[in-house]
C-alpha cells in the first residue's frame, strides 16, 4: 500500500469530462495537504519512522476486539464482491488507533489510503481535487471530520452516496450545475467528537465504530510487541508498568517506551525491569496512574480553586490557559474513565478518587 502526497502528479480519475468541468471553474483544483507517512519529516528524533510501530494487518492489531471483528467481516465481504468498502466513521479519544485502522483497512483491501484532515479542506477545490483523483476502491481518510465546513460537507453527500460530484460551473446568470462521476471509494472519517457531526453526514456512514481505551492486558501486549520491534530486552513486568501508566492509549505507551529506552541506554542497562520503568517515567513526571503534570494541574485547580467543584469547563480552561475544546476532547476523557472527575449539569466535579489521587501525588 502506498500513501501518496499532494502534488504527486497522478492523473485525475479518468472520468470523461473531469478536467473539462474542473477547468470551467476550478482551474487550479490543486490537492490540499495530504500526509505522507513514512517520509523523512515523520521520523522521530531517534531516526526511527514515527509509524514504524503501527500494526499493518488486522492480524497484528491488538485490542478493540469488536472493531476488529466488525471491520474484518466487512473487509472480507467487500473483497469477495470486488466493491468499495462501505464508508467508515471511527470515533473516540485521540491516540487509540483511528489512523492506524484506516491504514490497516487499506492494506487488507490492497488499495492506497490518502490521508488528510478537515482543516486542510478549506476551499471547495481542495476536496474536489482529492475526490476526482481517487482510483476505484481507494480509501480517503479525513481526520477531525467534525471540522469540515458546510460547502465541503455538502460536496461529500452525493460523493459518498452515489459517487458523484455536483459542481456549479460558470458564474452569475450563466452558472449551471454539472454532475461528475467519480470512482467508487471509501471515506474513513475520524473524530474525537462524534456528537459534533451533522446527522446527514453521520447517516451516510455504513459502519460507525467507537474506539475504547485499551485494557491492561492489551496494552502490555502492545508494549511487548513494540519492544520487540525496537530490539529492547523488556521484562513482562516492565511492559505492565508502561501499560499501567499510558492512559489506556497505545500512542502514549509507545512514546513512554521510547523514553524508557533512552534512560536504559544512558544508564547502560541491557535488560529493562519494572523499577527502571518507574525511574524513567518518574523523571518525566508521569505518575502511577499515567497522569502527567498537566492532568494534575487540572485536578489541583478544581480542588484548590473551586473546592472540588462544580465548576464550568470554560472557567477551568481559562484558569489553565487551555482551549476548552481540547480540554474536553483530549484531557478529560481519561480522567472521567478513571473516575477522577465527573461531568454534571452544573459543571465538573472532582470525585473522592480524584482527591485521593492528588493526596497520593502530593
Ligand atoms: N501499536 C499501536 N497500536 C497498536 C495496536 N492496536 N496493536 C498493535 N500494535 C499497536
Amino acid at each position: 500500500m502506498a500513501i501518496v502526497s499532494s502534488g504527486s502528479g497522478r492523473p485525475s480519475s479518468g472520468q470523461p469530462g473531469a478536467e473539462r468541468l474542473l477547468g470551467a471553474r476550478l482551474v487550479d483544483a490543486a490537492e490540499p495537504e495530504v500526509t505522507e507517512l513514512g517520509q523523512p519529516d515523520s521520523f522521530q528524533a531517534d531516526g526511527l519512522p514515527a509509524d514504524s510501530l503501527r500494526p499493518r494487518r488486522l492480524q497484528e492489531y491488538i485490542g478493540q476486539s469488536e472493531l476488529r471483528q466488525v471491520l474484518g467481516i466487512a473487509v472480507e465481504a467487500t473483497r469477495s464482491r470486488g466493491e468499495a468498502l462501505d464508508h467508515v466513521l471511527l470515533y473516540g479519544p485521540p491516540g487509540l488507533g483511528k489512523t492506524t485502522m484506516a491504514l490497516v483497512l487499506a492494506e487488507e483491501l490492497g488499495v492506497r489510503c490518502r490521508i488528510t484532515s478537515a482543516p486542510a479542506l478549506e476551499r471547495p477545490r481542495d476536496i474536489v481535487g482529492l475526490l476526482v483523483n481517487l482510483q476505484p476502491r481507494e480509501l480517503l481518510f479525513i481526520d477531525e471530520i467534525h471540522r469540515l465546513n458546510r460547502v465541503a460537507e455538502e460536496l461529500l453527500y452525493p460523493a459518498m452516496e452515489d459517487f458523484r460530484l455536483d459542481l456549479t460551473v460558470g458564474k452569475g446568470t450563466t452558472a449551471r450545475s454539472r454532475s461528475l462521476p467519480i470512482a467508487p471509494f471509501t471515506l474513513v472519517g475520524a473524530t474525537t467528537r462524534a456528537g459534533s457531526l451533522s446527522s446527514p453526514l453521520r447517516d451516510r456512514f455504513g459502519l460507525i465504530q467507537r474506539l475504547e481505551f485499551y485494557g491492561l492486558d492489551d496494552l502490555q501486549a502492545i508494549v511487548l510487541r513494540a519492544a520487540g520491534l525496537l530490539d529492547l530486552d523488556l521484562e513482562s513486568g516492565a511492559a505492565l508498568e508502561v501499560a499501567r501508566r499510558c492512559r489506556g492509549t497505545p500512542r502514549i505507551a509507545n512514546r513512554l517506551l521510547r523514553r524508557v529506552r533512552d534512560v536504559a541506554a544512558v544508564g547502560g542497562h541491557g535488560r529493562i525491569n519494572a523499577a527502571l520503568v518507574d525511574q524513567a517515567l518518574s523523571l518525566h513526571r508521569v505518575d502511577g496512574l499515567g497522569l502527567d503534570a498537566h492532568d494534575r494541574r487540572l485536578l489541583s485547580l478544581m480542588l484548590e480553586g473551586y473546592g472540588g467543584g462544580p465548576v464550568g469547563l470554560e472557567t477551568l480552561a481559562a484558569g489553565l490557559g487551555e482551549d476548552p475544546v481540547t480540554l474536553e476532547a483530549v484531557v478529560e476523557p481519561f480522567l472521567l474513565q478513571q473516575g477522577l472527575l465527573q461531568r454534571t449539569p452544573r459543571g465538573r466535579v472532582l470525585t473522592d478518587a480524584g482527591r485521593a489521587h492528588l493526596g497520593r501525588a502530593a
